[in-house]
């Protein structure tokens, strides 16, 4: 259902038979110079409600992306500036989905693009990455070695990180406004949170509503972190204690240090919202029941929907919230990961 918004601030209403895309939201938008978007139909993805653990969870099938995840919001607003600025050649270091978008970004933009990864990504996500014509650099060793590499080796690159660039967490606010317009404001957002761009993005767009008189409250947004890299949940409640695995299941999240964590530390604070750590066994669970309502999602994915157990538990929402949850990328990326817990492969 489209929500009505001719009661809505001027911008807002002509919303109505807008683009099917994000740019929808071309408006609200910074853009260097307004006709240079870079842009492959990314955003307005569907969204399915469904009852889970006492909750009407609205899913938001974002891995419906052309890359298969959220990150084609970020890496199109990053992407259409950084043409505009005349830029030839970036570096950017990611798990997988940042520099798979950020390649095929690159690939419409014209611009040179060099992505580094752990080599323990998914394989999926590296092969979309050299298909889409970026050179790939694996890195031996933990997140944050990857990182010092891709700065180590810039040359005459810019340094185009998700975790940094701005214009890229103003992509993913679009997620807030397209759940204002598709189904109306939630009670509650749960999200996956690596370097935490996802998490700000979403909560930008949602004060951002707020200061336009279209919302009464921001909802309360939880962070969810994987045993083993759980900085925002150590900020909130001291340390949660888990060793890192050997090979994380939800590569998206295993990111230790993020950037940004005093801000997403206060953005979680100031919406009334918490942290919850998820185990891998039961983000695997939480995969298969999504797999059995037939939406197939990558294990970073699932874990908000892994996180509805202890947040019912915990109390941290009343039955019947109406909580947001959006489903960032698709299994299809993860095959290998999924098939070793999975098939016993
Ligand atoms: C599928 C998926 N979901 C969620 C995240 C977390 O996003 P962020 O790093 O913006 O916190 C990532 C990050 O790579 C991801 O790949």
């Amino acid at each position: 259902m489209v929500k009505d918004l001719s009661s809505a601030p001027p911008r807002f209403t002509e919303l109505k038979d807008g683009e099917k895309s994000m740019w929808r939201y071309r408006e609200l938008l910074p853009l260097i110079e307004s006709g240079c978007t870079v842009s492959l139909g990314e955003g307005f993805t569907p969204v399915l409600t469904r009852r889970i653990e006492g909750y009407e969870v609205i899913l938001k099938l974002d891995f419906m992306n052309p890359t298969g995840s959220f990150k084609d919001r970020g890496a199109s607003a990053m992407l259409s500036n950084l043409k505009a600025l005349g830029v030839k050649s970036i570096v950017i270091d990611s798990s997988g989905n940042a520099g798979a978008a950020v390649a095929a970004y690159s690939a419409v933009a014209g611009i040179r693009c060099r992505v580094y990864v752990p080599s323990n990504a998914p394989i999926s996500k590296k092969l979309q990455i050299s298909l889409y014509g970026a050179e790939l650099v694996e890195v031996e060793g933990s997140r944050t070695l990857v990182r010092e590499r891709a700065l180590a080796e810039l040359g005459d690159s810019v340094y185009a990180s998700h975790m940094w660039n701005p214009y890229f967490i103003e992509g993913l606010k679009t997620l807030a406004y397209e759940c204002f317009e598709q189904t109306g404001p939630p009670d509650a957002v749960v999200v996956p949170v690596g370097s935490g761009g996802l998490l700000l993005g979403v909560y930008r767009g949602f004060c951002e509503l707020e200061e336009l008189g279209l919302l009464d409250e921001v909802p309360a947004i939880i962070a969810v972190q994987a045993a083993g890299y759980t900085p925002v949940y150590d900020a909130l409640h001291g340390p949660y204690g888990a060793e890192p695995p050997a090979e994380p299941f939800a590569d998206g999240i295993a990111i230790p240090n993020p950037p940004r964590l005093r801000q997403i530390v206060e953005a979680v604070q100031a919406s009334g919202g918490d942290a919850i750590v998820v185990e891998d066994s039961k983000t695997l669970e939480a995969l298969s029941l999504l797999a059995r309502i037939g939406v197939f999602v990558e294990p970073t994915s699932a874990t908000p929907v892994a996180a509805l157990k202890d947040i019912k538990a915990g109390g941290l929402l009343d039955a019947g919230s109406r909580v947001y949850i959006p489903l960032t990328g698709s299994g299809l990326k993860a095959v290998d990961k999924i098939a070793k817990k999975t098939l016993k492969l």
